[in-house]
């Protein structure tokens, strides 16, 4: 199980910011109790992503469409935004081997997010449709990057493949009765897979939106779940000291609403991990990120906090510095890798380095990077910011299955805390508008 280490969230280690010893993050009079509150669900939120874990109903099918793509292909061309890639891109990242696109014989997975049309076309310029299957995903069905991105694909493909090879290629990811793309996918005959309603698309890693490439790519999708649904498990209690990601989503509330500190920065140690900190920013970014309370009513000052990303070691060299003497408005979470499952090895210092570097000599490489981490936490504890150290035994699909739940409950625990719905983005809403309106106009 991940480890989560509060020792430098108390006022003991960090002083005037610290946390008081226990009672202090104890929901305070009149406040709900986010787990009960959010098992009886009174405003019908979403919360599919807590059982698909559990009862898996596509994934079959999932599997089989995977198993397919790595049969017939060379290279799986992801469209989606926002929910429906960042998920993706950091099971990638964190779960297959290191620029896993360069390896020879692997497939290859492109992820088009962005609308950026040098790297569209340079994408597009280099896959072999007759080599490649497409999976376009977009819950709405009708989000104007992804779309933009997926006719452009329907023509680079229908120029070089009959219809009916186009069709064989492409994978529709989306709403399962309504939505353009669904409609689109019915008349060309492509395959679809559901995004279900109850799950909203930052909280949609875990379904058919995130599975499909990660089964393709190798990754071992029942872990994933299996830790997903672990996780879950472990969270039921209503006592936040048996359920890690209550403690979790208490301690940011209390420093971000109560402490009134505005920021929180992820800083993984680790490059695999680091597009976790991508998505985790959306997940808390969209979640709560809100002006209107869950009822609908202005709330006294808007809710949540700004999540940051940061990655160790290399930002103690960019970043360190503002975090240690700069304003004292931040939460730092660390997230540190207990067991590497590579190295390039023991370290051996050149006797010219030997004075310098002799502490060196003997260590295996993973011991510096282990060495950087702890030493950044004392050091920002000594200067008295707060900081949570989230602990992965091993990066294994186990442990990220895990990480996904523990955010995603306590996202949604810490919106309770806020008094807002974590489930909702009308802010995004707005902006696609208008686009859309710019777009019209000419
Ligand atoms: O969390 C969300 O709902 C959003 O970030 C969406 O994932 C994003 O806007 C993409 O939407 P869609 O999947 O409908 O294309």
């Amino acid at each position: 199980m991940l480890g989560i280490d509060y020792t430098c969230c108390s006022k003991d280690r960090i002083g005037e910011l610290g946390i008081e010893p226990q009672s202090a993050l104890l929901p305070r009079e009149g406040m709900r109790n986010p787990v009960s509150f959010l098992s009886e669900n009174p405003h019908g939120w979403p919360l599919g992503w807590m059982r698909w874990p559990v009862e898996r109903p596509d994934l079959d099918r999932i599997k089989d469409y995977a198993a397919e793509i790595n049969i017939k292909a060379d290279a799986l061309l992801l469209l989606g935004i926002g929910g429906s890639a960042l998920g993706n891109a950091a099971l990638r990242s964190s779960l297959n081997p290191p620029r896993a696109n360069e390896i020879a014989g692997n497939l290859k997975l492109h992820i088009l997010d962005n609308v950026d049309p040098h790297a569209t076309k340079a994408i597009f310029d280099r896959i072999n449709p007759a080599r490649t299957y497409v999976n376009v995903i977009s819950k709405s069905g009708g989000t104007l990057e992804t779309m933009a991105a997926f006719f452009v694909a329907l023509e680079r493909f229908s120029e070089k493949l009959f219809p009916e090879e186009v069709a064989r290629r492409i994978i529709c990811t989306t709403d399962p009765e309504k939505s353009l793309l669904r409609d689109i996918a019915r008349a060309g005959g492509y395959r679809t897979l559901c995004v279900p309603k109850d799950i909203g698309g930052r909280f949609s890693v875990l379904s058919a939106v995130g599975l499909l490439s990660a089964a393709a790519t190798g990754i071992d999708v029942d872990a994933l779940l299996d830790g997903a649904a672990a996780m879950l498990d472990a969270c039921k209690s209503e006592d936040s000291e048996e359920n890690p990601a209550l403690k979790l989503a208490e301690t940011l509330y209390h420093f971000g609403a109560v402490r009134n500190l505005p920021i929180a920065v992820m800083m993984p140690y680790a490059d695999g991990l680091y597009l976790w900190a991508d998505w985790w920013r959306q997940l808390w970014a969209e979640s709560l990120g809100k002006r209107l309370s869950m009822t609908g009513e202005p709330l006294e000052k808007p809710a949540g906090t700004t999540p940051v990303k940061a990655l160790g070691s290399t930002d103690q060299h960019s970043q360190v510095q503002l975090y240690q003497e700069g304003a004292a408005d931040k939460v730092f979470i660390f997230l540190r890798v207990e067991n590497w499952d590579a190295s390039p090895g023991i370290i051996k210092t050149p006797p010219l380095a030997k004075e310098q570097f002799g502490y060196l000599d003997g260590r295996p490489f993973e011991a510096v990077i282990d060495a950087e981490s702890r030493a950044t936490v004392a050091a920002l504890a000594d200067a008295g910011r707060p900081c949570i150290e989230i602990v992965f035994p091993r990066v294994d699909a186990h442990a990220v299955g895990e990480f996904i739940m523990l955010w995603q409950l306590a996202v949604s625990y810490a919106g309770i805390l806020w008094n807002v719905n974590p489930f909702d983005q009308p802010g995004v809403e707005a902006g696609k508008i208008a686009a859309k309106r710019i777009l019209m106009e000419g």
